[in-house]
Order: C-alpha cells, then structure tokens, then sequence
C-alpha cells in the first residue's frame, strides 16, 4: 500500500469529533417548488439562500472545508431553460455574496469543468477565486460542471501527459491530480431530499466519507438541520477496514 493513499485514516471522526471536510449533494430544489405550486426557479433561487445559510454555519461549527456539489455534468441534460436559469442564478450569487464572503474570510475553490460555461461567467467565476485567493477561513468549494467519473478521467489523462510509468502510478500520483488536490479528506457527505445515490459526486473522496441522507428539502436546509448531521457524524465509529 502506498503511503499517500492512506491520507484519509489521518483524521477524526468519532467521539464527537466535527468533520473537517463536509460535503453536500444540494437536492429537492425542484420538488420544493412544486410542492408550492411555484417554478422550479423558485426553488433554484430558495436554494441559494440555504446556501448562504449553511456557509454561515459551517464557519460557525469550526468546519474547514466545505464542498457544495452546484452543477452536474449531466445537469445540461435538463432543459435548455433550467440550464440558463441556473447560470444566470450562479452569476447573480456571485455578484450579490462576493463582499460577504470576504468579509468572512471565505476562501473560494472551483472543482469541474467549469471553463467549458460561457466565456461571461467563466470570467466571473475567476474574478471570484482570485479576490478570495488570500483568506484564510472557510475553504468553500463549489462543484460546477462537476463529475466524479469526468474528474477521474481528467486525472488519468494528466497521469498520461505528466509521462509517469505504470509503477508510478498509485493513489498518490492520482490524487495529486484530482480538482480537490490540496483539500482535508472528506469526512462527512451530506445528501438532502431523501435521495440516497451519488449521482457521480466525488466518487473517489468518498472512499471512507460518512454518508448522511436526509429528506429535508434543500432550500429547507438551515444551521439546525447541519449541526444534526455534525453531530451524527461524531457519532459514527470510523473503522477503515480495520477492527
Ligand atoms: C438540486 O435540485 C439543484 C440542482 C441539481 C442544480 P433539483 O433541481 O435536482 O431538485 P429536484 O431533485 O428536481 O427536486
Ligand atoms: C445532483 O442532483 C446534482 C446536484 C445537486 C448539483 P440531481 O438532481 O441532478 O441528481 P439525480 O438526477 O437525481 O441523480
Ligand atoms: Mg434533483
């Protein structure tokens, strides 16, 4: 076994431990507003207030890095409409939050193939990395055109171009080329809407994560429903494979 690949046993977890690392599959907006009898979009824009919400909170709980899955690879199979109505939501988040997430001393990450939006927004979203590049707190990072499978790819044809020999390639040399490369190991994933699948998110982090699914709604999702789940994760025993 290599070395590196054993990064994931050098954190907590159990015995009250708060997670490091929490990621969440932000689902149900939909299903939120049809329950309301209103447009999805409405459920998309209630969405981004949990958002908000839960970066306040994670500070809060002393979480360091938290990772919020926005936009599937396969997200562009919706229709056309939903997919610009969530760009034009993702602009508009960006412009509105940015001075906040300073303030809080959020540092901002992107994971996915995020380039392949519109030139625009692509702009934007550089322009938001780079004024939070310097904080130190919070390491928020949103998954934009995000897919496990596609990250694992990307990382197999950068283990190609890099020229590394089959004996060099280990768990190491993949993650270091993985969108999450320097991120504490994820510890706790967090699904709302009571659906209990991956839907291709951080396929290999999740490894030796902590599952959690709860049919809370996502834009239903607040401060309480996130320190239940910090506290059911200090809850779990974390084996590893071992005894
Ligand atoms: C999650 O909510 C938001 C995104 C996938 C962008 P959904 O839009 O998937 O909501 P449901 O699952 O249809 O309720
Ligand atoms: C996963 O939710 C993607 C995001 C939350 C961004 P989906 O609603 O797209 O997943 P499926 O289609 O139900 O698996
Ligand atoms: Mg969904």
């Amino acid at each position: 076994m290599s070395s590196a690949s054993a990064s994931p046993i050098q954190d907590g977890g159990g015995g009250g431990a708060v997670p490091r690392h929490v990621a969440i599959i932000m689902d149900g907006n939909g299903r939120w507003a049809s329950r309301r009898l209103m447009p999805r979009i409405a459920g998309h824009r209630a969405g981004m207030e949990a958002v908000r919400r839960t970066i306040q909170s994670a500070g809060t709980l002393g979480i360091e890095a938290l990772t919020l899955f926005a936009f599937s690879s396969e997200n562009w199979r919706r229709p056309a409409e939903e997919v610009r109505d969530l760009m034009g939501l993702l602009r508009f988040y960006l412009k509105r939050e940015i001075k906040e997430l300073d303030r809080n001393n959020v540092r901002l990450h992107l994971i996915g193939d995020w380039r392949r939006f519109d030139a625009d927004l692509v702009r934007d979203l550089e322009q938001a990395v780079a004024r939070l590049s310097g904080n130190g707190g919070l390491q928020l990072t949103i998954a934009l055109n995000y897919g496990g499978q596609d990250e694992i790819v990307r990382a197999a044809q950068a283990i190609v171009a890099d020229g590394l020999a089959a004996a060099e390639v280990d768990a190491a040399a993949i993650e270091q080329r993985l969108d999450t490369r320097g991120l504490p190991p994820l510890d706790l994933l967090i699904r709302t809407s009571g659906e209990a699948r991956l839907s291709n998110f951080l396929l290999w982090q999740a490894a030796y994560a902590e599952l959690l699914f709860t049919d809370v709604l996502w834009p239903d999702f607040d401060a309480a429903d996130l320190e239940k789940a910090v506290i059911a994760f200090g809850q779990r025993e974390r084996r590893y494979g071992g005894r």
